[in-house]
Formats: structure tokens, C-alpha cells, sequence
């Protein structure tokens, strides 16, 4: 075989004098794969390669690396049956810090032609991991990122995994004083040996109560529960996606008010985005899976949110004092409740949002000025001027 270098992964000359090399880093192992691809699909296309050379990289279902298409036609989500995926036939891949930064080397089992075909495949300046949930969004690959000395969009390991786990958000959120609803957590141990007590806590909560696996996303695996006897089936249904569960006191008419925020450069404070609300409407009793992804389900998106100035502002204020809080880096969007008594609570804050130029985070963001090619220019950005190692 008479194999050609992929002219992708050559090494170029030293950075100083090309163009940054980005490795857009998508699919994964969690139930969010399809999403990723997509939205990987749309970074693609708006990165700009006048002034990056990008290279695609796809993590297979099973966690295998390859070297993906950068075609984001074929990364789009057209229909609900026809679910985009990471081809695990593709070139396999590894990062390696080999050259004393982020190096991406072919694998050791490809055939000698295939290692000749792409020997050092070449520096990477900075990687965009597109990955949601866990093994992605949770600190695991910013660990392997950390690893290999190389520099990567968003948040650092301990912010993306207390941002994975709403158990300790809340305990960072409330130890800086910010306003999260009661709650408590039922894990493993309690629940198999000692439910009678978990019971109790929860009932001392009040009902209604949400029931969620402490390390979810896409609320999968959520459910309202409204009596006693409803919380084992809930329970049960959160432990099917991870065995800690957290249960916490219903905002009952809370309206869903979300924001982004993304790090300033330097020694510049966090900016904050304009202020949103989601309505669910129909027969959802919340903010549910198909409501957030199947596209005949009405879900209402008010960009900027019908607020007065000074709650907008508050939110805005909350939001970056919760970036601080978690010690984020990049972007996150912070969710909160706005309850019948005007109080504002932190629901959550997610390290790696939604991306597609249709989420919330970058429609924020395209309300607030920042259209998404900017947005997409500013995280590299952000990324590449960050020092590596401890910060
Ligand atoms: N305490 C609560 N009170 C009212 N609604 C809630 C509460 N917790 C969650 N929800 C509803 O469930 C949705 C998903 O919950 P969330 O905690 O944001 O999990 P996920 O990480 O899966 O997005 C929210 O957007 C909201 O509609
Ligand atoms: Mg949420």
C-alpha cells in the first residue's frame, strides 16, 4: 500500500509561525453521543480555517479515538432514526505528550503501511472537547487533557466535575453563600441497607419533591414525584443512571431563567450574557427529555426574558459569582429558578451547555452581541492563552 501522509495530522512549523491547530474532540461514551456529534458538526463548520487548522477527532461509543471527517453534513442530526455516530472503522488515534505538549500519535496496533502513512501525526495547540455528560463533561478528560500538557476549551478538572455532580455544586454553590433549594442525597449504602432512613429525609423535605441521578444530564432519568409512595420507583428509575441519587423540594411555579457567562480574558471579569426563560408548554409536567430534544415538542425560548431590569441583573450578578464559585474556566450557563416570592435559586450550572447554533448557550450569546463564529474564535481564544499545569 502506497499510503499518502494525511495531510491533517503532519506536523506543521512551530506555532509561532502557523496557524494554531485545533482538535475538535466529540462523540464519547455517554448517552449524549449523537448530540455531540451534532453539535461537533456545527463547530466545524464555523471554525475559522483561515486561522486554525482543525482536526476532527471522534470518540467512538465503546471510547475508541479515531481520526473522524470534518463533513458536517454527515454529523448533522437529520431524523430521529438516523442518529449520527463516530465510525469506529476510521483511523485509531491517541494523544500523547511524547514531545513534552499534546502530540497525536496512530495507535500501536495499526499495520506498518497505516504507521508510516501517519507517523507523527503532529502537534495539537489546543483541544475542543464537545463532549457532554460523564466521560466528558465531568473532569475525566480534562484529567487526560492535564496529562498530556495540552491546552483545552472550558472548564479544568475539579469545575467540571463538581459541575457533573449536582451533590457537590450545591455544597460549593452554598458554601459561597449563593441560594440553591433544599435537598438531600440518597446513595447506594442508604438505599440498599438503611431506606427507612432515606425515607425519613426525604418526607422531612415536603413534597413535591424532584428525584435525579446525581450525575445526569439531559434529564434522563428525572422525576417528579408528588407522594411517599411514588419515591421508590423514582429512586429506582435514578439509580438506572447513576447509583447516588439527589432529591430536592419542587419549585412549585418557578419560572426557568438561564444565563451564560464566559471567562474575560487576562485579569478581566467574567461577562455575563443577556437572560432567558424557558416555558414548557403542553402536557409536560417539566423540562423534560422530549421537550428538550424532539423537534414537535413546544417548548418556548424568550431570548431576552420578559424580567425587570433589576431581577435580569441579579440573575447576571448570580450567575458570575457562580462561575467564581466552581472555579470555571471558558463558559458555562448557570439555570435558576425564579419562584412565586421573587426569590431567585441556582437549579444548576453545566460546564460544556448545549452547543449548536440553535442552543441556549449560543443563542444567549447571539443576543447579547457575540454571533456564533465569534463565540466558537473567543473559546479557542480563551484556550490558547491559558498557561497549563496548575492555575
Ligand atoms: N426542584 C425543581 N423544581 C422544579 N422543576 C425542576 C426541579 N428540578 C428539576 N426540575 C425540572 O427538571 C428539568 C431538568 O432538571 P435539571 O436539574 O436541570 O437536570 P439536567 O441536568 O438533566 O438538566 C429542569 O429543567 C426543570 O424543568
Ligand atoms: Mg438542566
Amino acid at each position: 500500500m502506497d499510503a499518502q501522509p494525511d495531510p491533517r495530522l503532519q506536523d506543521g512549523p512551530p506555532v509561532e509561525t502557523r496557524k494554531p491547530r485545533v482538535a475538535v474532540v466529540f462523540g464519547g461514551r455517554s448517552s449524549e453521543h449523537a448530540i455531540s456529534c451534532s453539535t461537533a458538526g456545527s463547530v466545524l463548520q464555523a471554525i475559522d480555517r483561515e486561522r486554525y487548522d482543525v482536526v476532527p477527532i471522534g470518540i467512538t461509543t465503546e471510547g475508541r479515538w479515531v481520526l473522524e471527517s470534518a463533513d458536517p453534513a454527515r454529523l448533522a442530526i437529520t431524523s430521529a432514526d438516523a442518529l449520527p455516530a463516530v465510525d469506529g472503522s476510521l483511523m485509531p488515534v491517541a494523544l500523547t505528550n511524547d514531545e513534552g505538549g499534546g502530540a497525536l500519535v496512530a495507535r500501536d496496533q495499526l499495520s506498518p503501511e497505516t504507521r508510516r502513512a501517519v507517523d507523527g501525526l503532529g502537534e495539537i495547540d489546543v483541544v475542543f472537547p464537545l463532549l457532554h455528560g460523564p466521560w466528558g463533561e465531568d473532569g475525566t478528560i480534562q484529567g487526560l487533557l492535564e496529562m498530556a500538557g495540552v491546552r483545552y476549551v472550558g472548564a479544568g478538572v475539579l469545575a467540571s466535575a463538581v459541575g457533573m455532580d449536582k451533590h457537590y455544586m450545591k455544597i460549593v454553590l452554598q458554601a459561597h453563600g449563593l441560594p440553591v433549594l433544599p435537598y438531600t442525597v440518597v446513595t447506594a449504602h442508604q438505599w440498599e441497607h438503611d431506606r427507612g432512613a432515606a425515607h425519613e429525609s426525604v418526607d422531612s423535605l415536603g413534597y413535591p419533591v424532584f428525584v435525579k441521578p446525581c450525575r445526569g444530564g439531559s434529564s434522563m432519568g428525572i422525576s417528579k414525584v408528588h407522594r411517599t409512595e411514588e419515591l421508590d420507583a423514582a429512586v429506582e428509575e435514578a439509580r438506572r443512571h447513576d447509583p447516588k441519587v439527589l432529591v430536592e423540594v419542587a419549585a412549585e411555579g418557578g419560572r426557568e431563567i438561564e444565563c451564560g457567562v464566559l471567562e474575560g480574558f487576562g485579569s478581566n471579569s467574567p461577562d455575563a450574557s443577556v437572560v432567558a426563560e424557558i416555558t414548557v408548554e403542553g402536557d409536560h409536567e417539566f423540562y423534560d427529555f422530549a421537550a428538550k430534544y424532539l423537534p414537535e415538542e413546544r417548548t418556548r425560548l424568550d431570548v431576552p426574558a420578559d424580567l425587570p431590569d433589576p431581577v435580569a441583573k441579579r440573575v447576571q450578578d448570580l450567575s458570575v459569582q457562580a462561575f467564581e464559585a466552581l472555579s470555571c474556566e471558558g463558559l458555562a450557563r448557570v439555570d435558576f429558578f425564579l419562584l412565586p416570592d421573587d426569590r431567585l435559586v441556582i437549579n444548576e450550572l453545566n460546564t460544556m451547555p448545549g452547543f449548536t447554533p440553535t442552543s441556549m448557550f449560543p443563542r444567549l450569546w447571539a443576543a447579547s452581541g457575540l454571533d456564533y463564529p465569534a463565540l466558537v474564535d473567543r473559546l479557542v481564544q480563551l484556550a490558547l492563552h491559558r498557561e497549563t499545569g496548575l492555575r
